[in-house]
């Protein structure tokens, strides 16, 4: 069952509070708590199913996660073609990820030269945060919601061996799939964390830049994110993230009617309450931009911002 957490009348009628991001921060209440925790399941379970995939070489039986019944691997692709709403799930549910117009490897061209192959097939992203980010050599980046490590290895050439790219995951089976494709690659710079990104085990201000791919609509706590995002970005330091953003006209329950939560539609958040979440957080030069439709008044944007 796929449980909209953020359609439902609760969170439906909240007002916008700047101050605190959005939706307000407010206690959660047992019943809410255990509706975030089924969605966070489900999203685990799908993005477990794809990593599978991608490791053994063989499609997904039933609703096969991502990939949808009878797609093979090297169809993985988040954010399907921007044909409608019933192919408008987030790495195409139904099999209908068009690798030609698909986001996630599409966006990065040359770059993706020397990577291993289940990198670049698993990759899943809505962008190419990495295009933006600016890293120099030694500088230390965080990859929240990294999958199987495409932006990491990425970062990883980019900072240097001077430099460190950690990736976080809730997913086992996509940091196994991680893990091994930055042995195959010879990354030594680089660290995989089994973890929330509400919850991210890192200390203060541990990095110059966080990244992100498609990840953040995925969240059921958004507001956690958001102060995960400016207590882990050093003073100065800045984030660059790809993700799916709705037009500020479109209600929650709108959003809800173009795509799952798990196929990164349902959740995620609109131009404005992106801005204001980063900015209640501590972000300034907040700037995001659509780079193309997902589906109907729904866009992936590249969000970027400075740490105050
Ligand atoms: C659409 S995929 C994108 C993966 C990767 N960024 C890429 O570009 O290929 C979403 C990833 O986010 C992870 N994820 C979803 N919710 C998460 C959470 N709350 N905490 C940590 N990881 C999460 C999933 O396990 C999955 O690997």
């Amino acid at each position: 069952m796929d449980i909209d957490l953020w359609a439902s009348d609760t969170f439906a009628s909240m007002s916008v509070d700047q101050s605190v991001g959005w939706p307000p921060r407010r206690p959660i209440t047992v019943r809410e708590d255990a509706r975030m925790d089924q969605q966070r399941d489900e999203v685990r379970r799908r993005y477990a199913a794809m990593a599978t995939s991608v490791a053994t070489g063989r499609p997904e039986a039933g609703d096969g996660g991502c990939l949808g019944p009878g797609a093979g691997a090297a169809d993985v692709g988040c954010c399907g073609p921007a044909t409608g709403a019933e192919d408008a799930d987030c790495c195409g549910s139904g099999g209908e990820v068009d690798p030609g117009r698909g986001f996630g490897r599409d966006r990065y061209g040359d770059d993706l030269r020397g990577l291993p192959e289940a990198a670049v097939r698993a990759s899943l992203g809505s962008g190419n945060p990495l295009a933006v980010a600016d890293l120099q050599a030694g500088e230390s980046v965080l990859d929240l919601g990294c999958g199987a490590g495409i932006d990491v290895l990425l970062a990883a050439r980019l900072v240097g061996p001077s430099g460190k790219a950690y990736g976080v995951d809730m997913t086992p089976e996509m940091l196994d799939l991680a893990r091994t494709n930055a042995t195959e690659a010879g990354a030594t710079n680089v660290e995989f964390v089994e973890a929330l990104m509400e919850d991210v085990p890192l200390t203060d201000g541990a990095v110059d830049v966080v990244v992100s791919n498609c990840v953040i609509n995925l969240s059921t706590d958004k507001p956690a994110v958001f102060a995960e995002l400016a207590r882990l970005t050093r003073p100065g330091g800045r984030l660059a993230i790809s993700d799916v953003v709705a037009e500020d006209a479109l209600t929650p329950g709108e959003r809800a009617e173009r795509g799952s939560h798990v196929g990164c539609i349902a959740g995620a958040l609109s131009f404005d309450e992106y801005r204001g979440s980063l900015e209640a957080a501590g972000f300034t030069e907040v700037a995001i931009e659509p780079s193309h439709a997902v589906t109907d008044g729904m866009h992936s944007a590249i969000v970027r911002a400075v740490r105050r």
